[in-house]
């Protein structure tokens, strides 16, 4: 078969946040096909960058008193470090800030408008006049107008579902400064989709034909072309961190136009890097983009995403490409969303996991693998069901597979000199010649992402290893000193068992595969067609390494990490939605729901501890605080938040303050607070929420969750007193 020369990426993550389990489904099954891919003898380029631009990250760099750039600098090495950690082999990993995805933002947009694909018109929207800016529909809040629940946001209703306008809204606020939206007209820029209706859809027939798209994603698409492709606004005012439109001072593109182009300039930056360390076997970037050159060289364009971005990758993005004579998708794979515990990733419920955190816990291998089983080529949601992952991992990968090493690697030491028997005799030859047989089907089963079924395969196999091994029972051979020989050709077998299934497992568990085959076996594991033949008559080396079965603590220790809490220290970078940060419509069945008007201040995103205990402070910084003593009127439960409690708070001279504090978990029992003096920070500026305004803040001692504990003071003290 002749090689495939294939760019592959997976769906760029927003700056605004870090990597989550979510993310982590998406790059563990684009990362387990590229491996594949490459163990089939395919040639694989896998590049994806950080999505850096858009309203959510603009603001957010405000709230934290440093530009966007800083900001986006380091999620960027949050995300790398967090993506490798997990054994996402991405070749190049760049940002959509850069000066090369300007480059080539510019050129796709000036061959639109050459083509006289864009319009302008004038467009009304909700503006902040407080903020002076115009408001995505997820910085808009109010009253649903179906329902009336409070505090919704502008596109839909989270409590009845229903999507309408934010004008539609009754009583809107703006989320980032509370004022009311004034309706106020703009000139926009548009791409006149309806000039690629056509071409579109002869392209998703075909895709589908091809096996580039899948059915039900060509289905879907389908109501689109109904009543004819409307433009597709592509443009947004100042302020906006992004690129500013040539020629148009004070118009950006919309993050959505400079994200996909993304793909193919962190893939030129790629080739640039190549070509600088093997000019003479370059890598061509037009080999790859160029429509005349691609169609050429016949090679392919993979892109993987998950169900919430569909239109932009099978409308838009070939629309662009086309428009601009660039080659189109060969494929666009969709994954459905991760749930936990048959629920959508929660807070509150600590089901929303960060990458960062399971790592601080769990073996990366140990994700892969369980996602692997569940991974097939639809648009199924995949649970990360907690039980039936450690009761997995537990039983498939030690109990299965590492266990036929361990059970046989010994005795090859204790009575071989460490060396595997020189042949096998017929029975144990068609053995493993069926094995590797059956197993080469895996194959085919990874390229059409059905890694459910290549598990299958591997566990069955795994069986059959595990019954030979029982059968022939090794420990009972070892006994008879007549019967070495036997017990040489069956732990030589055993073992080739066991680095044939290494060798289909090492798409999914790189690690894990790569380090016992290597460390036991001195092989590498690259190439499928290593299974055809066993290895005999070589050395090998004593199992040493360790996989440990996961042990359930862990996973508790993780949810508890992972429990939302309100102090300071935790509080990670803001991540809002997919479509927050898009500041789109479009349907965001995705990630977490907090916004800019979240209660929790704005964190680093990193770790408490060292650096931020090392930062000295002057005398007059602490001088800057003006902490009191209140003494607590009312404590209780805050309808709708299951952190929070409101505090009513005698100041003395202060008079009364309404605080609310994230110490839910703490407290079951509010009204026993009553009578207290607590010690609160008084010149916080306000802070408009939910569920009302938080004129300050409670201090408590603790790590957060249910480990925290409210500061007394002794006899004597009386609300209002200062705190030096
Ligand atoms: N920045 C855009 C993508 C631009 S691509 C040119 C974006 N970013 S995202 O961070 O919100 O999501 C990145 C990818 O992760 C998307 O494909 C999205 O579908 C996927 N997922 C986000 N949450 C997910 C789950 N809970 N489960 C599975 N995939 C999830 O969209
Ligand atoms: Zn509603």
């Amino acid at each position: 078969m002749k090689s495939r020369e294939i760019l592959v990426t997976n769906a760029l993550p927003y700056a605004n946040g870090p990597i989550h389990l979510g993310h982590m489904l998406e790059n563990i099954q684009t990362d387990i096909w590229v491996r594949a891919m490459r163990m089939a003898g395919h040639e694989v380029h896998y590049v994806c960058a950080d999505d850096a631009h858009g309203t959510s990250i603009m603001l957010r760099a405000e709230k934290e008193g440093i530009t966007p750039q800083a900001l986006i600098a380091g999620v960027l090495e949050q995300h790398r470090r967090d993506l490798s950690e997990f054994g996402v082999a991405h070749d190049w990993y760049s940002t959509t800030d850069s000066e090369s995805n300007r480059a080539l933002t510019y050129r796709i947009w000036k061959a639109l408008v050459a083509g006289g694909h864009t319009e302008s018109k004038p467009v009304k929207q909700l503006y902040d006049p407080v903020k002076d800016m115009f408001l995505p529909d997820r910085f808009i809040k109010g009253e649903c107008p179906n329902c009336h629940s409070k505090d919704q946001y502008g596109d839909s209703c989270e409590v009845c579902g229903k999507t309408y306008n934010p004008t539609d809204l009754i009583e809107p606020y703006s989320v980032v400064s509370g004022a009311k939206p004034v309706e106020k007209e703009s000139t926009h820029f548009f791409v006149k989709l309806a000039d690629f209706d056509a071409m579109l859809q002869a392209w998703l027939k075909e895709r589908e034909r091809e096996g580039g798209l899948q059915s039900e994603v060509v289905n879907k698409l389908q109501e689109w072309f109904a009543d004819g492709l409307r433009s597709w606004d592509v443009s947004r005012d100042a302020p906006y961190f992004g690129f500013e439109i040539p020629d148009q001072p004070g118009k950006f593109f919309y993050v959505w136009v400079d994200a996909p182009i993304g793909y193919l300039s962190s893939f030129r930056d790629y080739c640039a890097a190549w070509n600088a360390r093997r000019p003479d076997t370059p890598l061509r970037f037009e080999d790859f983009v160029e429509r005349d050159d691609a169609e050429r060289m016949g090679t392919e364009m993979v892109h993987f995403i998950g169900k919430d971005i569909i239109y932009f990758h099978t409308l838009f993005w070939p629309a662009m490409l086309h428009g601009a004579r660039l080659r189109t998708p060969t494929a666009v794979h969709v994954h459905g969303f991760m749930t936990v515990d048959g629920a959508k990733m929660s807070k509150s419920r600590g089901t929303f996991i960060n990458a960062r955190t399971y790592l601080d816990h769990l073996d990366p291998d140990y994700l892969r693998y369980y996602l692997a089983t569940l991974l097939g080529p639809t648009l199924a949601d995949l649970d990360l069901d907690l039980k039936a992952f450690e009761d997995r991992v537990n039983s498939h990968v030690v109990g299965k597979w590492v266990n036929i090493a361990s059970r046989t690697a010994g005795f090859v030491h204790k009575f071989f000199g460490g060396k595997l028997a020189d042949a096998l005799p017929p029975e144990e030859a068609r053995r493993y010649a069926s094995a590797a047989e059956r197993l080469s089907a895996c194959a085919a089963m990874f390229e059409a992402r059905d890694y459910a079924a290549a598990t299958r395969l591997i566990v069955e196999v795994a069986d059959e290893a595990n019954g030979y091994v029982a059968e022939k029972a090794p420990w009972l051979l070892a006994k008879d000193e007549s019967r070495r020989a036997e017990l040489h050709v069956v732990c030589t077998l055993a073992l080739n068992y066991f680095r044939l299934l290494a060798i289909y497992l090492a798409p999914i568990i790189p690690t894990m595969a790569g380090r016992v085959a290597g460390g036991l076996l001195g092989t590498t594991l690259c190439d499928f067609r290593d299974a055809d033949a066993p290895l005999l008559g070589r050395e090998i080396q004593p199992f040493t390494t360790r996989i440990d079965r996961i042990d359930p603590k862990k996973i508790e220790a993780m949810i508890e990490a992972s429990k939302e809490s309100l102090k300071p220290a935790e509080a990670g970078p803001v991540v809002a939605g997919a479509a927050a940060a898009a500041g789109s419509t479009v349907t965001s069945a995705a990630t977490s729901k907090s916004s800019p008007s979240d209660p929790r201040p704005a964190g680093d995103g990193t770790k408490a501890g060292a650096d931020s205990a090392a930062s000295i402070i002057s005398i007059d910084d602490f001088a800057k605080l003006d902490l009191r003593i209140g003494k607590v009127l009312a404590c209780e439960f805050v309808d709708g938040s299951d952190k929070l409690l409101r505090f009513e708070l005698d100041a003395g001279e202060l008079g009364t303050r309404q605080i609310f504090s994230g110490i839910r978990a703490a407290y079951d029992d509010p009204p026993k607070l009553v009578g207290r003096n607590v010690v609160f920070i008084a010149n916080l500026a306000p802070r408009k929420m939910r569920f009302g305004v938080s004129e300050g803040m409670i201090l408590s001692a603790g790590s957060g969750g249910a480990d925290l504990h409210l500061l007394d003071a002794d006899p004597g003290a009386t609300p209002g007193m200062p705190v030096k």
